[in-house]
């Protein structure tokens, strides 16, 4: 009784902590999002519209997390932080569009296109991402090298061999009788690059030793990819009310997901098995890494 309520009041105030992060991001964000009524304001409002249409900001806390963990300080990877969230939203209106998801919700919200027609969600989307490029250029006060080495490491997890390859696989799939190594491929790149890119990126700048970098990075993997499996469990048994967008769109798309290959009670322990791995790559970090264990567990149990 005294462990369940020990539990609990752990989890709240890791919910608390994180409210706590987001807030600070979203403040961050604002600062560096163009102004809603700068020319041609269209474009602005746009972006501005899905960034600040809510989202859990888990990319971004991140990258602040890691940074601490190893050592750094959070405020000089805030650019970077919120650059990773502009990839990350960037990638979820492209994501709703007819054309991939064609979902009509996200962030319990109507998803862009229905607000602002296909062709500015596009270039919104194109916007985010090339604004999260100035930012990670203007890193904050981390050294020219740092910012050079993380600028290569978001751009290959954004592109072809990251989030766009598990993109365009996991849309040719659907339907399809896939060999599991191509359903591991889809949740690797098209969720668990962004995830891996952004724990790299704040090891990087707070010059995390290589050996603690490869341990972030098992860490990354094993979250992005407990993270991906959840989604999945969400899509057919989460509440689309909580969850801010709809439920079943992976059925409506005929998607391969965890719970299509192996069914939902195994699914959910795949990735348990995922947070399991990803605990054991923290162990060398002490009481420092407390965050991150809690944020695994937030992933596993998360209703949204
Ligand atoms: C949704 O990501 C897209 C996936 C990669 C599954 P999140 O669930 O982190 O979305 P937000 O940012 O909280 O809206
Ligand atoms: C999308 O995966 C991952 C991205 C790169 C955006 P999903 O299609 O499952 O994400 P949701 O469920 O729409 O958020
Ligand atoms: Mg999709
Ligand atoms: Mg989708
Ligand atoms: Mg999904």
């Amino acid at each position: 009784m005294l462990k369940l309520w020990h539990q609990g009041a752990k989890k709240l105030e890791f919910e608390k902590a994180l409210a706590k992060r987001a807030l600070v991001i979203n403040e961050a964000l604002e600062l560096y999002l163009p102004p809603a009524n700068a020319y041609p304001p269209l474009i602005h409002q746009a972006m501005r519209y899905s960034i600040k249409g809510g989202g859990k900001r888990l990319r971004p806390v991140l990258v602040m997390a890691v940074a601490e963990t190893v050592g750094g300080r959070v405020q000089e990877v805030m650019p970077a932080a919120c650059a990773l969230e502009m990839i990350h939203t960037y990638s979820l209106i492209h994501d709703d569009l007819p054309s991939i998801d064609d979902d009509d919700y996200r962030r319990g919200k109507p998803t862009s296109h229905k607000i602002y027609g296909e062709a500015i969600a596009v270039l919104a989307g194109d916007a985010l991402l090339t604004l999260a490029f100035s930012l990670l250029a203007e890193s904050g006060r981390s050294s020219p090298d740092k910012i050079v080495k993380v600028i290569g490491e978001v751009a290959s997890a954004a592109g072809t061999y990251g989030m766009i390859g598990g993109q365009v696989v996991d849309i040719f799939s659907a339907g399809e009788s896939i060999p599991i190594s191509t359903l591991e491929y889809i949740h690797k790149y098209k969720t668990g690059a962004l995830y891996r890119a952004a724990v790299r990126t704040g090891a990087i700048l707070a010059g995390a030793e290589e050996g603690q970098l490869a341990d972030l990075t098992c860490f990354a993997e094993q979250l992005g990819l407990a993270f991906q499996i959840i989604d999945d469990i969400l899509d057919v048994e989460g509440d689309a009310a909580v969850i801010g967008k709809p439920v079943g769109s992976d059925v409506k798309n005929k998607k391969v997901t965890y719970p299509s290959v192996f069914g939902l009670k195994e699914a959910r322990a795949k990735a348990e098995q995922a947070a399991a791995e990803a605990l054991t790559a923290l162990e060398r970090f002490g009481g420092e890494a407390d965050f991150l264990r809690q944020l695994i567990r937030f992933v596993i149990n998360r209703r949204r």
